[in-house]
């Protein structure tokens, strides 16, 4: 079993559930007069301030309200529209091969439920959804532990209680289109189409994008995946009624709000590599102004601009 250390350093940990869903006490306009920096604490005093109602977010759940991160419009053009990967069967499992739902029947009680989240159609989708075919065959024995695990190519599979945290945050069900950003394993991906979602989904590292639509194809999910990065989002199936991002940037791509249905929710961890994050809800009204909300301090990996 990895330690504790290792687990830090190949994905993400939540170190305290927090429910408190607080909303931003700012509301802003989606497009325009969003800062592209985050803003200049101008005194010590404030500083320290800041840095002690971090500290008490990251263990307890912060009172005050939070500033939301910066959205940035690049200049740049947006990359070629994603192209889906072609589905090539991965190995199916011997049909006598052990199903483990016993296992994730009680995982989901202990680190799911236990965690309150409560939405029945995401417990399900997770008491349902093989785990263990989407982690290689050497950390298998672990695919119901409460920790991210190695996927190859330096990524992770996100701990299943993030996965349910997120899944609830989007507010989605059947037949809503989902867009997420990072497919990694896919099972995150197969978890929204358990769900009941149309689920569209971008990976980086081609090699996992091959991986993950093969593992779906296999255990007859429908998802459409493509290789190519997300940071554009795929306009051409938008807007969405969910946009979920499973890797962190500094600072919240454009692209992604843009592509926001009426009421649909951006899911997105945002913040420093290498260091503790802030899980956001983004939500856009029917004018376009985006409310933040934050969800709790998380550790992901780095979200990238190549696939290097
Ligand atoms: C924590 S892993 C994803 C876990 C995944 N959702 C799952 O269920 O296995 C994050 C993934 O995001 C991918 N990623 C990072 N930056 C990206 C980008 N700009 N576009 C698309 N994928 C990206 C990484 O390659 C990695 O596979």
């Amino acid at each position: 079993m990895a330690s504790q250390q290792d687990q830090a350093a190949v994905g993400q940990l939540l170190p305290k559930p927090s429910r408190r869903f607080e909303e931003a006490s700012q509301s802003r306009r989606a497009r325009g007069n969003l800062p592209t920096k985050p803003a200049v604490i101008p005194d010590t005093i404030g500083w320290v301030r800041r840095w002690i109602c971090f500290v008490a977010l990251l263990v307890a759940g912060c009172s005050t309200s939070t500033p939301l991160p910066p959205i940035t419009q690049v200049d740049t053009p947006g990359p070629d529209t994603p192209t889906a990967v072609a589905t090539t069967l991965a190995d199916t499992a011997p049909s006598d091969a052990p199903d483990r739902s016993e296992e994730r029947i009680h995982m989901v009680e202990s680190q799911i439920e236990a965690r309150d989240i409560t939405d029945p159609n995401v417990l399900e989708a997770i008491r349902t959804v093989p785990r263990h075919r989407f982690v290689p065959d050497n950390v298998s024995d672990q695919a119901y532990e409460d920790y991210p695990l190695p996927i190859g190519h330096g990524q992770t599979i996100s701990q299943p209680y993030i996965v349910a945290l997120m899944s609830e945050a989007l507010g989605v069900g059947p037949g809503d289109k989902v867009l997420e950003i990072g497919t990694g394993s896919g099972y995150q991906a197969a978890v929204l189409a358990a769900m009941g979602c149309e689920v569209y989904t971008i990976e980086i590292i081609p090699e996992l994008a091959t991986a993950a639509d093969a593992t779906l194809a296999a255990l007859g999910y429908t998802v459409t995946v493509a290789a190519g990065d997300g940071y554009f989002g795929w306009p051409e199936i938008g807007p969405y009624d969910g946009i979920i991002v499973t890797a962190a940037p500094d600072h919240v791509p454009q692209p992604l709000i843009d592509q926001l249905g009426p009421d649909a929710a951006l899911v997105i961890p945002v913040g420093p590599i290498g260091a503790m994050q802030t899980m956001w809800r983004f939500t856009a009204d029917a004018a376009g102004d985006i409310t933040g909300e934050n969800l709790g301090g998380v550790l992901f990996v780095p979200f990238t601009r190549t696939a290097e």
